[in-house]
């Protein structure tokens, strides 16, 4: 029998790679395919226990190159794209905005563009809450799937670009699409430039945390594994055309969450450093996911058993994240804080 084909981009990254290892393990009766261009943020270490598995194929390809993605779709007629490639860091946006508009917006449309070719029954579109814009403090108040898109940083704005390229695809040519929004993910493999991770590597080696601004800004936290669940329902039960909001109500603000990992680890908070802050900050994200709710999703970690396992996971994989911050990481750091 010819197993069902998903194209998963961006499965070297970490929602993409955690959600290729939730896919070859919940699905033997699907083939995987696992398309990255490997940038600093993409490595395939995390997938050594799956390289040798049948159901599990890996391309090196870039999603801008659009001869090479007609090319790949017209050999493979995969069945489903689950589409994760991104540049992802909103720091490395205001930097240097091009690269997303580049990845995130025309790689995109390349993808449509050869799913649109060649027909496929489902491309799921993995966007963010961050296209929504901000929230004020107000704790009542949520983004819904029809909140108005008002992204505000470069990251958010060539991301919300892309998803408003998935609807017109949908809406024009008929592509059979879904878009998930998900609030702020952690978990197992979270690259070492992101909140949560960059402050339990910088702890646990006594280094300084940097925060932005006052540290009042909130974040909604999902664990990864949630998140990866969320997509496949999406997947496999999402109707046609619908978006679909992704978060679990664990709202926390960037200190409450960087004193929960120095107090778990048992250092002092002394460490924590306040530096300017962020360009454009966006003040608070929350995500009403009631629509996934509805269609049978709940997360199942909450934030305090969720940290707690990834503060675990990082004690036990430190080799994963020293290899990274001593390499191309550690150079990005130090033009990082001259900028700061
Ligand atoms: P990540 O930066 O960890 O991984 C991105 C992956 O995409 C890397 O493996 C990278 O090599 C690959 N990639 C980048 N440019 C590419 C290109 N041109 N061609 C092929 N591959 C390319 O990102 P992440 O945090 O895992 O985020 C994955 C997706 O989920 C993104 O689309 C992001 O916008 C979205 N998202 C992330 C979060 C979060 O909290 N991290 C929350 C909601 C949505
Ligand atoms: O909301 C979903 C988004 O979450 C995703 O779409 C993005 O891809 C993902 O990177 C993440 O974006 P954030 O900007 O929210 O994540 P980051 O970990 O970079 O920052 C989280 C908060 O912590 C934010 O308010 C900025 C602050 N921060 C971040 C860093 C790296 C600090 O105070 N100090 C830091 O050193």
């Amino acid at each position: 029998m010819t197993k069902k084909k998903i194209l998963v981009t961006g499965g070297a990254g970490f929602i993409g790679g955690n959600f290729v290892q939730y896919m070859v393990g919940e699905y033997p009766e699907y083939a995987i395919y696992n398309l990255d261009v490997l940038t600093y943020a993409g490595d395939l270490t995390k997938h050594r226990d799956i390289e040798k598995n049948e159901n599990y194929h890996f391309v090196k390809a870039d999603i801008v190159d659009y001869d090479v993605i007609i090319a790949l779709f017209e050999k493979e007629k995969f069945d489903v794209v689950v589409h994760f490639a991104a540049e992802s860091h909103v720091d490395r946006s205001i930097t240097n905005p091009g690269v997303f508009v580049s990845t995130n917006v025309l790689g995109t449309q390349a993808l449509l563009d050869a799913a649109r070719q060649v027909g496929v029954t489902k491309f799921v579109h993995v966007s963010t809450d961050e296209v929504y814009g901000e929230l004020d403090f107000d704790p009542t108040t949520f983004f819904t799937e029809d909140t108005p898109l008002q992204p505000n940083s470069p990251y958010s704005a060539s991301k919300a670009s892309s998803d408003f390229l998935v609807q017109a695809y949908h809406h024009t040519y008929g592509v059979p699409i879904n878009i998930t929004r998900c609030s702020n993910n952690y978990g197992p493999y979270h690259f070492p430039e992101k909140l949560i991770p960059l402050t339990i590597s910088r702890v646990l080696n006594e280094e300084k945390v940097p925060i932005y601004g006052d540290g009042q800004n909130i974040r909604d936290w999902l664990h990864v594994f949630d998140h990866c669940a969320a997509i496949d329902l999406v997947l496999h039960e999402g109707v046609n055309g619908e978006v679909y909001n992704v978060g679990g109500h664990n709202e926390r603000t960037n200190l409450e969450v960087v004193n929960t990992i120095i107090n778990t680890l048992g250092k002092s908070e002394e460490l924590i450093t306040f530096v300017a802050d962020r360009l454009g900050h966006d003040r608070r994200y929350a995500i009403d996911a009631t629509k996934l709710e509805k269609l049978g999703w709940k997360p199942i970690y909450n934030f305090e058993t969720g940290i707690a396992q990834t503060i675990q996971w990082y004690l036990e994989n430190k080799e994963w994240w020293e290899q990274i911050i001593s390499g191309e990481y550690r150079n990005y750091l130090e033009v990082k804080s001259t900028y700061l």
